[in-house]
């Protein structure tokens, strides 16, 4: 048995991080086979933001490239990244909607489910993590890392011991921007290791040209199950790549016992791939593959970068680039220090960008600051600043419990609000999560059925805003 298990994460985050989720269905499926064959401990193929893709982009039902991976891998485990309370989508759901959601990915053959909070809020996990358990599934909790005052070793070493007595099957280390360096890596698994019993994974990119190292000084560490990504997809805003790892630990007792071969074969075929995303426009390998060291100084993980530079040139201000890069690490001191991960890096992204553009900080507000300030979204790692929130959110009640213990059930009211739509159960939580874009692809998929001329609306497609 090899000591290091390999999760890779070429058909999830790999395409993710480097072509906006663009990877079909059926650039997917000639190369289960082969995956299958590997020995990875896992594939990390679904969840994040390619449900998302898959009904906004590519009119493919998300569910329906779950079943045909799960049936193309059956040695292999399949694995998810689920936003907690928020599942897939951008708002926290009620308790019904996240079981039924889990127990609807479980049934359709999802094994491992890797659940994360923005704000390692341990509460926005506890009905993900029950469900995944009572309906059979394995619950890896997610810790996202970030660094700030009170984000230091301590504080991991001590929410993976709530993760444990939580009932976590796994913990994992969540790096999104390539902060933890190789040797804070090697000293946090190592502890890690000391006070807990789970099984520790690591997640990294190579944002800022460190991921490689990371993965080996956390394997030194004990680290069981790291993160990597084949070759094509792999590096720069991505996974570091799995031959180069794999090659590294030949021999060691670290030796995965992969055959590198094989996985020259995998990397020939997802090479034609990341050809065809890079030709139509999805991926620039000199953007997303170069080293980009800003992410240590600003601590802006690298979509962060590439959405904030988007909202600047919509409004004609690229000249304030560096402005808002100064801002956005006081917004975070002010709303208490939140990991910059979906959601919140959006949330303080956007108000960073207005604080600047508008001469006045918090002079305009959107309602997903205000929604952080009032604790809806779980509790701010660090004490707000006062005075911020105030301005913001005036006299509003600030909310301490679990915040979905104040969401009455909401899965029928969905339900009956989307049956003009409902062909299968599945697509009340298509609605659920995406109220505006599935409808279109709820009648894209009716016109498909009544086979109307597809070529026509794959058209449409390509119009539609990126
Ligand atoms: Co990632």
């Amino acid at each position: 048995m090899a000591k290091v298990r390999i999760t890779d994460t070429i058909l999830r985050d790999g395409h993710q991080s480097q072509a906006a989720t663009r990877m079909r269905t059926d650039e997917m499926l000639p190369a289960l086979a082969k995956l299958d064959k590997v020995g990875y401990y896992s594939l990390e193929c679904w969840g994040g933001a390619t449900y998302d893709a898959c009904i906004r982009f590519l009119n493919e039902d998300p569910w329906e490239r779950l079943r045909l991976l799960k049936a193309g891998l059956p040695n292999t485990k399949t694995q998810m990244l689920l936003r907690g309370q928020n599942l897939l989508g951008y708002r926290p759901y009620s308790d019904d909607v996240v079981d039924f959601f889990v127990k609807k990915a479980v049934e359709n053959g999802i094994d491992i489910i890797r659940c994360f909070d923005a704000l390692n809020d341990l509460r926005n996990m506890e009905t993900a993590v029950k469900a995944t358990k009572k309906y059979g599934g394995t619950a890896e909790i997610a810790m996202s890392y970030t660094e700030s005052p009170v984000h230091n070793e301590d504080y991991f070493v001590k929410l993976a011991v709530d993760i444990e007595k939580m009932g976590a099957d796994l913990i994992c280390i969540k790096d999104m921007a390539n902060l933890l360096l190789p040797y804070k890596a090697y000293s946090l698994v190592k502890r890690l290791k000391q006070e807990t019993s789970l099984p520790i994974v690591v997640h990294t990119h190579n944002t800022t040209g460190t991921g490689d190292m990371v993965l080996l000084k956390a394997i030194e560490a004990g680290a069981d199950v790291v993160d990597t990504c084949l070759s094509p997809l792999a590096s720069g805003t991505s996974q570091p790549a799995t031959e180069s790892l794999v090659a590294t630990l030949k021999g060691t007792e670290y030796d995965t016992g992969f055959d590198l071969d094989l996985l020259s074969d995998l990397a020939g075929y997802f090479r034609g791939v990341a050809d065809r995303l890079t030709a139509d426009g999805w991926r620039d390998p000199s953007r997303v593959l170069g080293v980009d060291v800003k992410t240590l100084q600003y601590q802006v993980p690298g979509g962060m970068l590439s959405n904030l530079i988007g909202q600047l040139k919509q409004a004609n201000a690229m000249d304030k680039y560096y402005d808002v890069l100064a801002e956005v690490p006081r917004v975070r001191k002010d709303f208490g220090y939140p990991p910059l991960v979906t959601p919140t890096s959006q949330i303080v992204g956007t108000q960073a960008v207005m604080n600047v553009l508008y001469g006045e900080r918090y002079k305009m507000v959107p309602k997903e600051s205000k929604g952080l300030l009032r604790g809806e979204y779980g509790k701010l790692p660090a004490p707000v600043n006062e005075e911020v929130r105030k301005k913001c959110i005036g006299n509003d009640k600030v909310i301490t419990c679990r915040f979905a213990d104040t969401l009455p059930p909401e899965l029928d009211k969905l339900k009956a609000e989307m049956q003009q739509w409902y062909e299968k159960d599945e697509d009340v939580l298509t609605y659920a999560m995406f109220p505006k874009v599935a409808p279109k692809f709820f009648e894209y998929r009716a016109a498909k059925e009544k086979h109307v001329d597809s070529t026509m609306l794959n058209k449409a497609d390509k119009t539609m805003p990126v």
